[in-house]
């Protein structure tokens, strides 16, 4: 018998419970509002602080660094993630084709060794992250472990000879990632975790020099708040004619630079503590893991001007 045969109502009523699981183009649907919820405030709000204390606190600024991806100049964490996705559904496949299944367990192997070093940069991003984000992460970083707990579970029933066992702990453990995949995307498509926040300055950016004030109304030694146009600019006024100047919001989650501490050239974010060089906007210190757009200044006439020579590019 025919599998749409077996259904009371055939065909029609198989295809009208089809369309009824379609996603509806007039409304959201039911998945990212389930999502969603996740951001609002919840019981595990109070663990959030020490936690981001702790992971702070436990690693070195060095390994912070490179674990964020700084010299990657975007996230590492995503790049990470591969290899055990990667060899976990390799060895599902293997799973299911006859002659293979003995190299699965291999791969599940693999994939566990890599997804601890994989975590550890999550948990490092998440730490830098504001609550609404965090709240999204727990959850993705609870999920992924369960895939964990399932893909331990997988390996040793492999090797105890319970094939059978280790092949359905693993696909459970597919599926179980494949959640914690989508809670990810939504933390970093929907919540632009790890995006970087100051990329459209150069697109608002007109080309060309554009007066910012006279040079007096700049006190030295002080990092002041400016509007070029729509773009917040941190103007820093080393003192004579030396000024400099970056978009104000920190590429890393659009912090006040202006608002943050200025050290040896360097201007430090309030928010996460990303530091970047006045001079070039490079990033001295993550959890940014890309330059700040830096304004070319000069004084003419007693005025301040600046201009982006990214912006120049993007014509
Ligand atoms: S917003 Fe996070 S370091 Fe600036």
């Amino acid at each position: 018998m025919a599998f749409f045969e077996r259904i009371p109502g055939g065909f029609p009523a198989a295809a009208s419970a089809a369309r009824a699981l379609r996603p509806d183009p007039a409304r959201p649907g039911r998945t990212l509002p389930a999502v969603e919820k996740l951001e609002g405030p919840r019981r595990a709000d109070p663990l959030l602080g020490p936690l981001r204390g702790a992971v702070r606190a436990t690693l070195p600024e060095g390994a912070r660094d490179a674990l964020h991806g700084r010299w990657l100049g975007h996230p590492a964490h995503p790049l990470m993630v591969q290899v055990p996705i990667g060899t976990w559904l390799s060895a599902a496949l293997l799973d299911l084709l006859p002659g293979r299944r003995g190299s699965a367990g291999a791969l599940v192997a693999v994939g566990l060794a890599a997804a601890l070093p994989a975590a550890l940069a999550g948990l490092n991003d998440w730490a830098e992250l504001r609550k609404p984000q965090m709240r999204v992460g727990l959850a993705h970083a609870a999920t992924n472990t369960a895939a964990v707990a399932l893909y331990t579970a997988s390996l040793t029933a492999r090797l105890r000879g319970r094939r059978m066992a280790g092949r359905g702990l693993g696909f459970a453990g597919l599926v179980t990632v494949g959640v914690g995949g989508a809670l990810g995307g939504h933390l970093a498509y929907r919540q632009a975790a790890g995006a970087q926040h100051a990329d459209g300055v150069a697109a608002a950016v007109e080309p060309g020099w554009h007066p910012l004030g006279r040079l007096a109304e700049f006190p030295v030694g002080v990092p002041v708040r400016h509007l070029l146009g729509d773009v917040p600019v941190l103007v820093y006024r080393e003192g004579g004619e030396t000024v400099r100047a970056l978009a104000d919001r920190c590429g890393h989650m659009g912090g006040p630079l202006s608002g943050g501490t200025v050290e040896g050239g360097c201007v430090r974010c309030p928010w996460h503590g990303s530091t970047f060089r006045l001079t070039d906007g490079w990033n001295v210190h993550g959890p940014a893991t890309a330059p700040q757009p830096a304004f070319e200044c000069r004084v003419t006439g007693g005025r301040v001007e600046v201009r982006l020579p990214a912006a120049e590019k993007e014509v």
